[in-house]
């Protein structure tokens, strides 16, 4: 019912009572949390300590992480000139965050409950679709994330420990990936021990991002003042795509760059006043972002020859040693780092929100779903995101991480917009303090299909393994939800053969 998808505060009756089971999955707490006590989902819920600002500064930390420092020069390279590459940085930022963020703003405000689409897909249109959320979220795209956005920090890092050497010098992968993990780790722990900690480190690491790519806004506009000119042509069109599948291409780092701006809505039951904050949050976090990201664009192309900026995967890097000389190579890899931790920060934040409200709706384990009972963080789902996180960090590859990152995510967004519009029909009596205008929804829709399709065509290999990735939890879906089994009673059912056999063993004393 739509009341168990409100937050605890403004719920009127209890939510149903699981299935519980043996003591098997029981482990998941001794296991995870042996010195202290978890309190089980249904003896507490995470407070709502948000405040907006916190709110904006999720929105804008998350979204300004890696790709405004990578991927300007694969939106030139598809683009094909200056204007057409700007024109697709505007464009990106007013289809998706924005119009996007609006259509987010109505469901987030509508339901104003965590778990991001989960609980509009429950509510509109049932528990499958919001069970593949919770399984494709909880257990590849969010992880994975967080993997993406550490490895950029790490590869800066270690850029940084050899800032003697050629920028061009393959750096050791070993020393970048373990120093991934170390970030992960500390990232972990700051959010299990405190929700504050947490944002308090990203408030701080927002402000210095923004403020950094103010600065190199700031460079740009100072040198075309200054006589500069962008170089790529005669006009600033010439040369442009004509090409709607480039277009495709060219939006889709742009839309990495972008993406995070719906994670306001992972976290809407944890907001004080999700009326008020989360439409605003929404709103104006994505417009700050798009004015940074064309500054930088701008100032990227006041300072760099287009070559060099098709050629270069690592943007920032070139336009610090252009600007800052040998210093550019202190100064640039420090401000990477600064943005993509807190980035990073912000992904563990709110991924462990998904993992842990989808654990409370029986989507996922129950342990998920346990709040640690002296800092009340959601211990378990923190930890198993980083163990995840750091699988991938080990095996991943950040250009098809992203690819496949983004087939999923797109997916779920286009589900929960059409989620929205079942809602205005079949729910029409709800409450929604904020309406998206109806034309918003639909361009949204459509151009999130376009991007799906001609994605698929770019990249066949990672399409193929998101749709089989979506396919696999239908199973699981079927058994764990449809036929009631529940997580913890599959889990010790897979479990009993090895339970019967180290009972046998003559060393360990059964229980009566
Ligand atoms: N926009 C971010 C970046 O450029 C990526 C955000 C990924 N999304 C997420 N929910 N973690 O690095």
């Amino acid at each position: 019912s739509i009341n168990a998808l409100l937050p605890a505060r403004d719920r009127t009756t209890p939510t149903r009572p699981r299935r519980q089971s043996s003591a098997t999955f029981e482990l998941g707490n001794q296991f995870f949390i042996p010195l202290s006590r978890t309190l089980s989902n249904r003896e507490a819920a995470l407070p709502a300590d948000l405040t907006f600002a916190s709110a904006l500064a999720l929105i804008i930390s998350l979204s300004i992480g890696s790709g405004i420092f990578s991927s300007p020069g694969l939106v030139l390279a598809h683009a094909g000139s200056v204007g057409a590459a700007l024109g697709v940085w505007l464009i990106g930022g007013l289809l998706f965050p924005i119009m996007g963020g609006c259509c987010y703003a109505e469901l987030g405000t509508m339901l104003p409950s965590s778990g991001g689409e989960h609980p509009y897909l429950m509510a509109a249109v049932g528990d499958l679709p919001a069970f593949l959320f919770s399984w494709t979220g909880a257990t590849v795209t969010r992880p994975a994330s967080v993997s993406i956005i550490t490895l950029i920090a790490a590869e800066y890092t270690v850029r940084l420990m050899f800032y003697a050497r050629p920028a061009d010098e393959a750096l050791p992968l070993w020393l970048v990936r373990t120093t991934a993990i170390v970030f992960i780790a500390i990232l972990t722990t700051l959010n299990c021990v405190s929700t504050k900690a947490g944002t308090t480190v990203q408030n701080i690491l927002t402000v210095l991002k923004v403020l950094s790519l103010c600065l190199i806004g700031a460079i740009g506009i100072y040198k075309l003042g200054t006589g500069a000119v962008v170089s790529g042509g005669d006009s600033l069109f010439q040369h442009s795509s004509t090409s709607p599948v480039d277009y495709a291409l060219a939006l889709a780092p742009a839309l990495w760059a972008y993406d995070g701006w719906n994670n306001v809505n992972l976290v809407a039951g944890e907001l004080r006043n999700p009326t008020r904050d989360l439409p605003r949050a929404i709103t104006i976090g994505p417009t700050i972002v798009i004015a940074v990201y064309l500054l930088a664009n701008i100032a990227y192309y006041a300072v760099l020859p287009t070559s060099v900026i098709t050629a270069s995967h690592a943007i920032a890097m070139s336009f610090g040693k252009e600007v800052f000389g040998h210093s550019g190579a202190i100064v640039i890899p420090l401000v990477v780092i600064a943005a993509t931790l807190g980035a990073s920060n912000a992904s563990i934040f709110t991924g462990a929100r998904l993992a842990h409200v989808s654990a409370r709706a029986g989507h996922l384990p129950s342990f998920l779903g346990n709040i640690h009972a002296r800092h009340r963080t959601p211990f378990n789902a923190l930890v198993t995101q980083s163990a995840l996180s750091v699988l991938f960090v080990l095996v991943g590859d950040f250009k098809s991480l992203v690819n496949f990152y983004s087939m999923i995510a797109w997916v779920f967004y286009l589900l929960a917009v059409l989620a929205l519009m079942v809602l205005r029909r079949t729910q029409p009596g709800l409450d929604r303090p904020f309406r998206v205008w109806t034309p918003v929804a639909w361009v949204f829709l459509a151009s999130t299909v376009f991007l799906l399709v001609t994605g698929a065509a770019g990249a066949p290999g990672e399409a193929f393994g998101a749709a089989c990735f979506l396919v696999s939890g239908v199973p699981a879906w079927y058994i764990v939800v449809r036929k009631k089994l529940g997580w913890e009673e599959l889990g010790s059912r897979l479990m009993a053969p090895f339970r019967r056999l180290v009972e046998r063993l003559p060393w360990v004393a059964v229980r009566p």
